[in-house]
């Protein structure tokens, strides 16, 4: 469809493989069957949620919020349900929010979800991006815990100054949706050299500020778990936080970016393998649309 290649791909990128949704399934049900699959793992049914929180920029609609789909789907009906859109940072947002709810006491359980159906907002006539992203999703459940395991400190940060350089315009304020198919406004933009660059640069310095505000050193980090956009920028991290490469948790050869969802597809991934070990610091790492970036100290439990 474009001027493209393999090797192109997989030389600027590291993607070598992705996932596109069945016409029959959507961000909502890609989000409850894992959903289903966390709440499985964790020995908990869906009456014990307090709290379902879906990260998305790629939404079943605007109203209502898929993380409401989802909790009718999944028959959470105890459950309060909001989305959040912080693009490709939205995972690090919602675990954040989750955390600070159990941390007050008023919420025990809750089910936090990355989740997108990018490939329905891509111009497939536009080689910059339609190599680039894939569809998926990962949850976790969080729950209150005597213990030291979870999460223990997480920063966030965003610069709306840079919100043009990843968008997908179509939205309810700014333009009729007639004229937004008319003009290409419901697709997903990238300007890939400039993010490319920016990502490059704070998902060290968002790593630099955590140890800074956790006291811990970075080759006490066991593992990095962080979003998937571009193999060579991990590559950039890793070097300039002398961090070997291996301590970085990566995924993307299978998936390309799946933006929110990526760190949660990653971290279940990882744990499906047996790579954590109790007791192990993981670091994840979102930066993304906005412009947004977080990131989170976990022990794993
Ligand atoms: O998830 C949120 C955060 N997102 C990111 O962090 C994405 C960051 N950006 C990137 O990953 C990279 O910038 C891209 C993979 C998107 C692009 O790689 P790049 O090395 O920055 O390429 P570029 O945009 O500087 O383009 C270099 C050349 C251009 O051709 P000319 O102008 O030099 O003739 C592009 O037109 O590569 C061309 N190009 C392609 N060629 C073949 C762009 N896309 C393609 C393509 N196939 N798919």
């Amino acid at each position: 469809m474009v001027d493209t290649s393999a090797d192109w791909i997989v030389s600027r990128t590291g993607i070598h493989r992705r996932r596109i949704a069945a016409d029959s399934e959507s961000t909502s049900s890609l989000a409850t069957a894992a959903g289903l699959a966390a709440l499985k793992r964790a020995g908990l049914s869906a009456a014990d949620l307090d709290m379902v929180i879906v990260a998305t920029s790629s939404p079943d609609s605007l109203v209502p919020a898929t993380a409401c789909r989802v909790q009718a789907a999944l028959g959470a009906f105890g459950a309060s349900a909001f989305d959040v859109n912080t693009a490709c940072t939205g995972f690090l947002y919602a675990l954040t929010i989750a955390s600070r709810f159990i941390e007050t006491g008023s919420t025990k359980s809750v089910l936090v979800i990355g989740a997108e159906c990018l490939s329905r907002l891509l111009d497939w006539d536009d080689r910059n991006t339609c190599v680039l992203f894939g569809d998926g999703a990962g949850a976790i459940v969080l729950q209150a815990t005597s213990g030291t395991a979870g999460v223990q400190h997480s920063i966030l940060g965003a610069d709306g100054r840079g919100g043009d350089l990843i968008q997908i315009p179509l939205g309810s304020g700014r333009r009729p949706s007639t004229q937004s198919v008319i003009d290409g406004s419901h697709w997903i933009k990238v300007c890939g050299n400039e993010v490319f660059r920016w990502a490059s640069r704070i998902i060290v310095s968002a790593i630099r500020q955590l140890c800074l505000e956790t006291g811990l050193a970075l080759d006490e980090i066991d593992w990095i778990v962080p979003h998937q956009a571009n193999d060579r920028i991990l590559h950039c991290a890793a070097k300039d936080l002398a961090i070997p490469l291996d301590r970085f948790v990566r995924n993307l050869a299978d998936y390309g970016n799946t933006a929110a969802a990526s760190i949660p597809i990653a971290l279940a991934e990882a744990a499906e393998g047996g790579r954590f070990l109790p007791g192990d610091r993981l670091v994840l790492v979102g930066f993304g649309g906005g412009l947004t970036w977080g990131a989170a100290l976990l022990e794993w439990g």
